[in-house]
């Protein structure tokens, strides 16, 4: 599906997630944070502000999380998501599950948050963005198809990327902890948006290339309900439709 504009963008998916929380109150959505799923959260804001969207029975839970930075710093993807979010809709306290950075064993913590996930039973919509090199979540090229959340070394590239977010370059932390390409598979429904022209040839290859861990997200091939949410510029490479 083709759409041009980050409004229309955020109306068309925050639709989709307005639509899931007034059937199931008590759904879970998966969040990821970075600038393509933005538009979507400021949709779900108005909504909650005008009286359209109640998330007061519903869980969150986030796709990633930077290992090092410390507790409570504003580019950690908690306090990000609160910003763009949570801080402004009625999500319960302790209603968002999320990898702790701080827990002095992450590995441990990983599994935690997996056995975690597996109580709730999964979750229902789980936004994505794509990286320019085809990683989703912080599963970088090569990362293992079937695996879970874990601790990974950020690509250079990647921190690059999100160094804008810092004062200086090097504050951009090098580890993280990901949901895995599998745990993201186990979600039912994956909505992934990706716009501008520096997705373009990561979108192509990710849809129409052969699954292949040099492409995370060409997995999502493997996932039987994945809508692509796409502006003209990130679908520029895709094949003419016949
Ligand atoms: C964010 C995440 C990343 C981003 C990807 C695209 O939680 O896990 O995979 O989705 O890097 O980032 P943006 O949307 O900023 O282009």
């Amino acid at each position: 599906m083709q759409v041009s504009g980050a409004d229309r963008i955020g109306e068309l998916v925050g639709g989709w997630i307005i639509d899931l929380f007034s059937d199931r109150p008590d759904a879970t959505i998966g969040l990821a944070n970075g600038s393509s799923p933005a538009p979507v959260y400021a949709h779900l804001v108005e909504a909650h502000r005008t009286g359209r969207l109640s998330m007061a029975r519903a869980r969150a839970v986030l796709l990633d999380e930077y290992l090092g930075l410390p507790a409570g710093h504003p580019r950690t993807y908690r306090a990000e998501i609160a910003r763009a979010l949570l801080d402004h809709v009625d999500l319960a306290p302790g209603a968002l599950l999320a990898p702790d950075p701080s827990a002095p064993d992450p590995d441990a913590e990983c599994e935690r948050f997996e056995r975690t996930l597996d109580a709730i039973g999964g979750i229902d919509l789980q936004l994505l963005g794509i990286g320019a090199d085809g990683h989703i979540g912080f599963n970088e090229p090569g990362s293992p198809l079937d695996s879970r959340t874990r601790v990974v070394e950020l690509h250079p590239i990647t921190r690059r990327d999100n160094a804008r977010f810092f004062d200086q370059p090097d504050e951009v932390p090098t580890r993280a902890i990901t949901q895995g390409i599998a745990t993201i598979l186990s979600a039912h429904r994956i909505v992934v948006i990706a716009t501008g022209p520096a997705k373009a040839s990561a979108v192509a290859r990710a849809i129409e290339g052969s699954v292949d861990p040099a492409l995370p997200a060409s997995a999502l091939q493997h996932h039987p309900a994945v809508t692509w949410v796409l502006d003209t510029a990130a679908a520029a490479q895709l094949s003419p439709r016949a």
